[in-house]
C-alpha cells in the first residue's frame, strides 16, 4: 500500500484516485474547489460516470479515499503526486499548461516525502515532463530530489472506471528506474500489461494514439460519405474490412463526427507540436477537415428532404452529450447543428438522459428541453438522432411514426438496422448507408 496523492479531480484524476484507493493505495485527491470537495467527501462524484459514485462511496468507508483543498496534507509523505488537470486548448490549437505549472509550484512548496515521484497523467506535449521537473526543483527551497514519470491515461469517458480495470496497456515513461518501478508496483494489482519507455515516448504515445483513432474515424467517414453517393452500405464495408486484423473492427462506426474534451483538441495540439518542430502534419489537418464536414452533415440531409425549409419547423434532437453514458457536452455535434437550426429559424426541443443540464450553457437560449423522447418527437416535422444512447436505439419506430407530424429520421448515429427500419413507416436517412423513404414518397430532395 503506498500513500498517493492526486492533484485536479476532473474525469482523469477522480477515476485514477478513485480506482487507486480501490486497489489498496491510501489516496488523498486534492482540488481547489471547496464546494467540489465537500461532496466528494460525501461520495458524491460531480461527473456522470457509471460505477464511480459506488467506489467512491466504498473506499471512503474504508478510510482509503480522501479529498482536500490543502496540498500539504495530500503531499505529507506521498510517495507518487500525480497531476491530472486540465490542459485546455490555446486559440492557437496548442496546450495551455497553466494548470499544470501551477501545481509544479504546488509541489515545490509542499512536497515532504523524499524521492517523490511526480507521475503526469495530464495530456501534456512531448519534453513538459522534464519542464515539470525543472519547475519543481527551480522552485525548491528544500533538500528534496523528486522524480518525474509519464503515465498517460487511456480511459474512455463513460466506460472511465471499466477501462481502468480492463486497459490494453499501462504506459510508463521514465528516466529513473526506481521511479518506473514504484508506479509499475502501484499499478500492479489491475492486471494490466505494463509498457516501459523513455519519458518523451511515453508523452508521444498518448497524442499519437488519439490522433490514429481520431483518423480512423475520419476515415470511415469518408468511406461512408462515398458509399451513400454509390448505394454501398458502410456498416458491411466497415464490417468486412474489420475482419482484417491488421486494421481491427473498433473504431470502424461512421457518424457525425467525434467530439469530446480529447480528440478534437489533441489533434490540434499534435498539430502544433510537429509544428514546433517545422513538420506539416497533413494528414492530421485532413483529418480535423473531414471532421468538420462531417458535424454539418445533418443539417446538409435536412436541407435537401425537409420541404419549404427549416425555419419556422419543429426539430426534434435526440441526444446532445458527445457520445452516450456521459454528460458530456465538450464539442459535441449537437452544439454545431443546435446553433445552424437556431439560426434558420428552426424550433429546437430536445431531450437527453442526462446532459441537459451542461447542454443549456452550450446551445442557443431558445432550445426547448423536455422530460422524454415522445415529447421531444410529438409534432415535430423533423427529427435529428445526435447521440447513440440505448434508449434512442431501443425506441420501437413507431414511436416516430405515431408522435411526429412528419416522421423524417436523420440518424447521425446509425442507431438502426436498416432491415428494421424498412418496416416502418418513416422517412430515414442515416450516415453512409441507403435512404428508406416511405413507400409511395418520391425520393426526390426538396428543392
Ligand atoms: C478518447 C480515447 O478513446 C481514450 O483512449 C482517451 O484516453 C481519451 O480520449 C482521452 O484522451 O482522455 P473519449 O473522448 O472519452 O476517449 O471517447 P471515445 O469513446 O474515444 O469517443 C470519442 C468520439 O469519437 C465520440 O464523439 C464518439 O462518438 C466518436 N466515435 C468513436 C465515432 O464517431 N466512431 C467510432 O467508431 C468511435
Amino acid at each position: 500500500m503506498k500513500k498517493i496523492a492526486i492533484v485536479g479531480t476532473g474525469y482523469v484524476g477522480l477515476v485514477t484516485g478513485v480506482a487507486l484507493s480501490d486497489i489498496g493505495h491510501d489516496v488523498t485527491c486534492v482540488d481547489i474547489d471547496e464546494t467540489k470537495v465537500a461532496k466528494m467527501n460525501q461520495g458524491k462524484s460531480p461527473i456522470y460516470e457509471p460505477g464511480l459514485s459506488e467506489l467512491m462511496t466504498k473506499n471512503i468507508e474504508k478510510g482509503n479515499l480522501h479529498f482536500t483543498t490543502d496540498h500539504s496534507i495530500a503531499f505529507q509523505n506521498a510517495a507518487a503526486i500525480y497531476i491530472a488537470v486540465g490542459t485546455p486548448e490555446r486559440a492557437d490549437g496548442s496546450a495551455n499548461l497553466d494548470f499544470v505549472q501551477q501545481v509544479a509550484r504546488d509541489i515545490a512548496a509542499n512536497v515532504s516525502n523524499q524521492g517523490a515521484v511526480v507521475v503526469t497523467k495530464s495530456t501534456v506535449p512531448v519534453g513538459t515532463n522534464k519542464l515539470v521537473k525543472h519547475w519543481i526543483t527551480e522552485a525548491l527551497d528544500r533538500d528534496i530530489t523528486i522524480e518525474v514519470v509519464s503515465n498517460p491515461e487511456f480511459l474512455r469517458e463513460g466506460s472511465a472506471v471499466y477501462d481502468t480495470y480492463n486497459g490494453d496497456r499501462i504506459v510508463i515513461g521514465a528516466e529513473s528506474e526506481e521511479a518506473a518501478e514504484l508506479i509499475e508496483a502501484i499499478n500492479k494489482p489491475f492486471g494490466v500489461p505494463v509498457f516501459r519507455t523513455d519519458i518523451e515516448s511515453a508523452e508521444m504515445i498518448k497524442y499519437a494514439s488519439n490522433a490514429f483513432l481520431a483518423a480512423k474515424i475520419s476515415f470511415i467517414n469518408e468511406i461512408g460519405t462515398i458509399c451513400g453517393k454509390l448505394g454501398a452500405n458502410i456498416e458491411d464495408v466497415a464490417a468486412g474490412m474489420g475482419m482484417d486484423k491488421r486494421i481491427g473492427d473498433k473504431f470502424l462506426n461512421a457518424g457525425i463526427g467525434y467530439g469530446g474534451s480529447c480528440f478534437p483538441k489533441d489533434t490540434k495540439a499534435l498539430i502544433q507540436i510537429a509544428g514546433g518542430v517545422n513538420h506539416k502534419f497533413d494528414l492530421l489537418e485532413s483529418v480535423i477537415n473531414v471532421n468538420n464536414k462531417q458535424q454539418q452533415l445533418p443539417l446538409d440531409i435536412a436541407h435537401m428532404v425537409v420541404r419549404g425549409g427549416l425555419e419556422g419547423k419543429k426539430v426534434a434532437m435526440l441526444g446532445l452529450a458527445f457520445k452516450p453514458n456521459t454528460d458530456d457536452m465538450r464539442e459535441s455535434a449537437s452544439i454545431v447543428l443546435a446553433h445552424k437550426l437556431a439560426d434558420l429559424g428552426a424550433n429546437i426541443t430536445a431531450f437527453d438522459p442526462i446532459a441537459m443540464d451542461n447542454a443549456k450553457r452550450l446551445l442557443p437560449e431558445s432550445v426547448h428541453y423536455v422530460a422524454s423522447t415522445e415529447e421531444a418527437l410529438q409534432d415535430a416535422d423533423v427529427a435529428f438522432i445526435v447521440t447513440e444512447w440505448d434508449e434512442f436505439k431501443d425506441l420501437p419506430l413507431t414511436v416516430f411514426e405515431q408522435k411526429m407530424k412528419q416522421p423524417i429520421v436523420i440518424d447521425g448515429r446509425n442507431c438502426y438496422p436498416l432491415s428494421y427500419v424498412e418496416t416502418a413507416n418513416i422517412d430515414y436517412y442515416s450516415i453512409g448507408r441507403p435512404s428508406v423513404i416511405r413507400a409511395g414518397k418520391s425520393n426526390q430532395p426538396a428543392n
